[in-house]
C-alpha cells in the first residue's frame, strides 16, 4: 500500500468522552510495552518519530508502567524534547505494580521522577497487584491533584471478573484491559459494565500482542475488509477493536515507523459501527 500518513492530516485522530468528566481524548493512544524498552541515544530516533507522528496527527495518551523496563525513562528522556507547540495534548498513564502502601508510593513517585513530570493524567494499579493498598492513596493523590483520573487494568480473560468485582466495589475513571478481533471476551460482561457504569475503557493488545499479524502473514486482504475501507490488516485490528462503542481509546503498541505509519492508516474512511464489524471476526475465521 502507498504511504498512509499521506491521508492522516495534523489532528485528524478523533476523540471521545471520559464518561467521568465529559473531556474528550483521541481515540487512538499508543502502548510502551516492550516498544519504549530502548537505551538512551540514537536507538531512540525512531521512538522520536513515531511520537512526532503521534502528535501531529491529534494522539495524545500514551501508556506505560514501572514494569516496561526503560519505557518510562525514554518517554522522560524524549517528550520534553520535542516542540510544545506540535505536542500540546499528551496525556501520560502509567501504573502502579508493587505491594503495600509505602512501596506503592515510592514507586509511582519514581515514575514521575523518570517521566520528569510533577503528576500525570492517569495513574492505574497494575494487573489489580494490592489494589486494596493502592486505592486509597490513588484517591488521595486525585484529590491532590498530582493525578487527574485513576484506573484498573488487566490483560487476561481469567482476571475479568476479578477485574468487574473490584471496579464495582471501587469505581475507577478508566478500567484497561485487552479486547481485540481475536480476544472477544470482553464483549460478555466488561464492556457492557464499564459502559453501564460511566467507565472510561482503554483497549489493551489490539493487535493480540502481535498475534493477530501472525495469524495473517501472507494473506491478502478479503474483499469484506477493502468494502469497509481497509486498506491493511491492521486497519482492519483497530477499526475492529474501536467500533464497540464502549471503548474510549486503543493503545497498540510499535517501536517500527513503519508499523505505526500503517496503523495510523486505520483513520482512512473513519471507524464504522459496531453493526458493520459484527460479522468481522467469523469472516477472519474463515480466512
Ligand atoms: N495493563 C496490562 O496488564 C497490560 C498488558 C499488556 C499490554 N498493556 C499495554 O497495552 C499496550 C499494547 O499491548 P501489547 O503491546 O501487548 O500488544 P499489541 O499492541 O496488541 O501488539 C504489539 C505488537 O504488534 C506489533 N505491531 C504493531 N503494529 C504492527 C504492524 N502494523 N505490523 C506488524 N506488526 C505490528 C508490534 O511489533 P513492532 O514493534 O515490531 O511493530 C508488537 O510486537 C502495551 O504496549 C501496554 O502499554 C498493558
Amino acid at each position: 500500500m502507498g504511504d498512509p500518513m499521506k491521508s492522516v492530516t495534523e489532528g485528524s485522530i478523533p476523540s471521545r468522552i471520559i464518561p467521568a468528566t465529559g473531556e474528550t481524548i483521541p481515540e487512538l493512544g499508543m502502548g510502551t510495552w516492550k516498544s519504549f524498552d530502548v537505551p538512551e541515544g540514537p536507538a531512540r530516533n525512531p521512538l522520536r518519530g513515531i511520537l512526532g507522528r503521534f502528535s501531529a496527527a491529534g494522539g495524545a495518551l500514551i501508556d506505560t508502567s514501572p514494569m516496561y523496563g526503560r519505557a518510562e525513562s525514554a518517554l522522560g528522556d524524549l517528550l520534553p524534547r520535542m516542540d510544545p507547540a506540535k505536542a500540546p495534548r499528551n496525556f501520560l498513564a502509567t501504573k502502579v505494580w508493587t505491594e503495600g502502601r509505602e512501596e506503592g508510593i515510592r514507586q509511582m513517585e519514581t515514575s514521575l521522577r523518570l517521566m520528569r513530570r510533577e503528576n500525570v493524567d492517569l495513574m492505574q494499579v497494575h494487573n489489580l497487584v494490592d489494589w486494596e493498598s493502592h486505592v486509597p492513596v490513588l484517591r488521595e493523590w486525585k484529590a491532590a491533584g498530582r493525578i487527574r483520573y485513576w484506573g484498573l487494568t488487566h490483560y487476561r480473560e481469567s482476571a475479568f471478573a476479578d477485574l468487574e468485582r473490584v471496579a464495582a466495589a471501587v469505581r475507577p475513571d478508566f478500567l484497561q484491559f485487552n479486547y481485540s478481533i481475536g480476544d472477544r471476551d470482553a464483549e460478555k460482561r466488561l464492556l457492557p459494565f464499564a459502559a453501564a457504569n460511566g467507565i472510561a475503557v482503554l483497549i489493551n493488545r489490539p493487535f493480540g500482542e502481535g498475534q493477530l499479524f501472525r495469524r495473517v502473514r501472507g494473506k491478502a486482504l478479503p474483499a469484506w475488509a477493502e468494502e469497509a475501507g481497509c486498506g491493511s490488516w491492521s486497519a482492519v485490528f483497530l477499526k475492529f477493536a474501536l467500533s464497540h462503542p464502549a471503548v474510549t481509546c486503543a493503545i497498540p503498541a510499535t517501536g517500527n515507523p513503519d508499523h505505526f505509519g500503517e496503523n495510523l492508516g486505520y483513520l482512512s474512511g473513519g471507524v464504522p459501527g459496531r453493526e458493520q464489524t459484527a460479522g468481522w471476526a467469523r469472516l477472519l475465521d474463515q480466512i
